[in-house]
């Protein structure tokens, strides 16, 4: 998998550049990584890509000539702000962005990486229609939200449960994931009985009214697939209600995990809601450089968080990147960049909204 993603990306940049084998590779290129740095997701994987470009940078075995700046935008949870770093990074002579976090932004972005030519490696973006035959300029680092789903169908199959409520939220990353979900169950002649959207900053009353809804249906089974900084009250609301008793099974998408496997200390009542329910995480296969990874982390942090799954992506995806400029450069590309003159009117045009 991680080889068919560095070709990928060997074709990607190969297609952005003029090929040469007269010139030397450059000393320096431009990286940029766009994430909300406090996010339970941005701030793991903000250490973890620090210490990878160390590393690929201390490494004379990849990019022996080339050193890679990397410059690190924060969103701070603004899907808009996401989109303005990422094309103010594509403005500048910038060979590829890492990011964005969300999938929602990476809907908008992938026309305009597409249409730029700056590839753009997203670790945390697992929408499963943000499909590279689409976005050919977008890589997905990670794992696509259609092997958890195929995972929870599974788990529905194997008990023999048929039915389970969707609960998500109301986003491309909430519906895609929920419609694949619905594939994956149909296949094992299980349905979805009911589909429970909630906004995407969810409400204690909007979630209230929701699971209310939820517990005057048939099934007993609940899959929760919505964003991680309000999904712990979907828990809260749900023990008040009486829902998290024996009889209910709940099911929590990788937000969960990742939550868990970030913070050491959970509040005592969080941990209290939580007690029973199911949550998957994204496989990585053990190893020895992810074992010294791990050792490493409590020096990286002081101790303050946990290793989640997307760090470790996090941190193989800037290697993916170093590989393929080090085999690209092997060949004698030659990376050029051009002014757009299009940008003038990305740019033109949220200015004067401002005024
Ligand atoms: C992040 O956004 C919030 C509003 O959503 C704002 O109050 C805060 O100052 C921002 N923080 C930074 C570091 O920009
Ligand atoms: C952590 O840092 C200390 C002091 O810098 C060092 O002695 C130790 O070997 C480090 N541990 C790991 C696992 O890197
Ligand atoms: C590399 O690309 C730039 C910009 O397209 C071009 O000016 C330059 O001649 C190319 N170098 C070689 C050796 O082809």
């Amino acid at each position: 998998m991680q080889q068919i993603r560095l070709l990928l990306c060997c074709l990607i940049l190969a297609a952005a550049a003029v090929c040469s084998s007269t010139l030397p590779p450059p000393e320096s290129v431009n990286i940029g990584v766009v994430l909300s740095f406090r996010s339970i997701i941005g701030k793991v994987s903000k250490i973890a890509i620090q210490a990878a470009v160390a590393d690929v940078n201390s490494d004379p075995t990849v990019l022996p000539r080339t050193k890679l700046l990397a410059s690190l935008h924060d969103t701070n949870f603004s899907g808009f702000l996401g989109i303005i770093e990422v094309l103010r990074l594509m403005e500048t002579q910038t060979v590829a962005v890492i990011g964005p976090q969300s999938s929602v932004t990476a809907h908008v972005l992938s026309f305009i990486a597409n249409e730029l030519r700056v590839p753009m490696l997203s670790f945390s973006a697992t929408d499963p229609t943000l499909n590279s035959l689409q976005f050919p300029f977008f890589v997905m680092t990670s794992q696509s939200d259609l092997y958890q789903m195929a995972a929870v169908a599974d788990i529905v199959e194997h008990y023999g449960w048929r039915e389970v409520i969707a609960i998500y939220g109301d986003d491309d990353h909430g519906r895609n994931g929920i419609s694949a979900l619905g594939d994956q169950l149909a296949a094992r002649r299980c349905r979805i009985s009911f589909k429970a959207p909630l906004g995407t900053k969810a409400t204690r009353e909007e979630i209230t009214d929701v699971l209310v809804q939820a517990a005057m249906g048939e099934s007993r089974i609940l899959l929760v697939h919505v964003p991680d900084y309000w999904g712990p009250m979907v828990f809260a609301v749900a023990r008040y209600l009486g829902m998290m008793n024996p009889g209910y099974v709940w099911i929590a998408t990788n937000w969960f995990s990742t939550i868990l496997d970030t913070e050491l200390d959970l509040a005592p009542e969080a941990v209290e809601d939580v007690q029973g329910v199911l949550t998957l995480r994204m496989h990585t296969p053990d190893s020895e450089l992810k074992a010294e990874f791990v050792n490493r982390w409590a020096n990286l942090t002081g101790g303050a968080m946990g290793l989640s799954a997307y760090g470790l992506y996090a941190y193989d995806t800037v290697w993916i990147l170093a590989r393929a400029l080090d085999a690209f450069f092997a060949q004698g590309g030659n990376i050029s960049f051009s002014e757009d003159s299009r940008f003038d009117y990305v740019f033109f045009m949220p200015a004067r909204c401002l005024i």
